[in-house]
C-alpha cells in the first residue's frame, strides 16, 4: 500500500527502475467522462429528437403530398424520355430488341413499321392489349404472339414507352400523355382478347401503310 502512495515523480523512477510492472493497475480509478459531459450529451439528443418531430408534424400531410406527386407522376418528361427508354428495355427489348430490328421471321421490326408511323392510339392499344393474329410488317408476314401489358402498366408508363418507340423510330416524334392511355382503356374497357393480328388493327385504327399492304382496294390495284 505505502507504494501506492507514492508520487509520480518515485513512479517514473520505480518503471524505470523495472519494478512499476507488479504496481501496474489495469483500472481506471474514476470516470473518465465527467457527468456534466453526459448531461449535456443527454440533453442535446432528446432536444434533436423533439426537433425531428416537430418538423415531422409540421411538414405537408399525406394528402397534400400525394397531390404534389400525381402532379409529377402525370407528365411524361419531354426533353429526356429515360423512364420509356428504361421501360422499353426490361419490357420489349426481349423480343423486338434494344435496336428495334426484331428477330428473323418470329418478331416483327419496329424499326419502319407502319404500327408506329401512325397516330399515337395504336402503339398505346398494341401494348394495352397485345396482338394475336396474323400481321404484316414490312413486307414479311408475322403469325405469333404479343403479350398484353394492359394489366402490368401504369398509364404513365404506357405512355412513356409509346413516347419512346415514337422516339426512336417514327417519322415524326411526338409527346404521349397519361391521359391518353386512360382515354384508350375506357375506349376499349369491355375489350379482354388482344387484337386479332394486322387485319382487326387496320379495321379499328387509321394505320395508312399497313391497309395497303394487307389488303389493296381496288383502285390501288388499278395504279
Ligand atoms: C414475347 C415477345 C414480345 C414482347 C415481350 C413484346 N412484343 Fe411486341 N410483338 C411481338 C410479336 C410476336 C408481334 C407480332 C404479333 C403477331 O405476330 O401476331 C409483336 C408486335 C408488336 C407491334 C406491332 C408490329 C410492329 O412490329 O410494329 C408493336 C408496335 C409492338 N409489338 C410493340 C411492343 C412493345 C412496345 C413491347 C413492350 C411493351 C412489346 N412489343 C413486347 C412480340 C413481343
Amino acid at each position: 500500500m505505502s507504494r501506492k502512495k507514492t508520487t509520480p515523480s518515485h513512479n517514473k523512477i520505480s518503471s524505470i527502475s523495472g519494478n512499476a510492472n507488479q504496481e501496474f493497475e489495469p483500472y481506471e480509478p474514476f470516470n473518465p467522462i465527467p457527468w456534466p459531459v453526459i448531461a449535456l450529451t443527454l440533453a442535446l439528443a432528446v432536444w434533436g429528437i423533439i426537433t425531428l418531430l416537430g418538423e415531422t408534424l409540421s411538414s405537408d400531410t399525406p394528402s397534400q403530398q400525394a397531390t404534389v406527386s400525381n402532379t409529377v407522376e402525370n407528365e411524361v418528361n419531354q426533353d429526356n424520355n429515360a423512364q420509356g427508354a428504361e421501360l422499353f428495355l426490361a419490357h420489349c427489348s426481349s423480343c423486338h430488341q434494344q435496336n428495334g430490328a426484331g428477330i428473323n421471321s418470329a418478331i416483327p421490326p419496329l424499326k419502319n413499321s407502319p404500327y408506329i408511323n401512325a397516330d399515337p392510339e395504336v402503339a398505346i392499344n398494341i401494348i394495352l392489349f397485345g396482338i394475336e393474329g396474323e400481321i404484316n410488317v414490312a413486307g414479311r408476314t408475322y403469325q405469333g404472339r404479343m403479350p398484353t401489358f394492359g394489366n402490368n402498366l401504369t398509364n404513365k408508363q404506357v405512355a412513356a414507352i409509346s413516347q419512346y418507340l415514337h422516339e426512336q423510330w417514327s417519322e415524326e416524334p411526338i409527346a404521349i400523355q397519361p391521359v391518353q392511355v386512360a382515354i384508350e382503356r375506357e375506349r376499349f374497357a369491355t375489350r379482354t382478347r388482344p387484337w386479332a393480328g394486322g387485319d382487326e388493327l387496320a379495321a379499328v385504327f387509321n394505320i395508312p401503310h399497313a391497309e395497303q399492304e394487307l389488303t389493296p382496294t381496288p383502285s390501288q390495284e388499278d395504279e
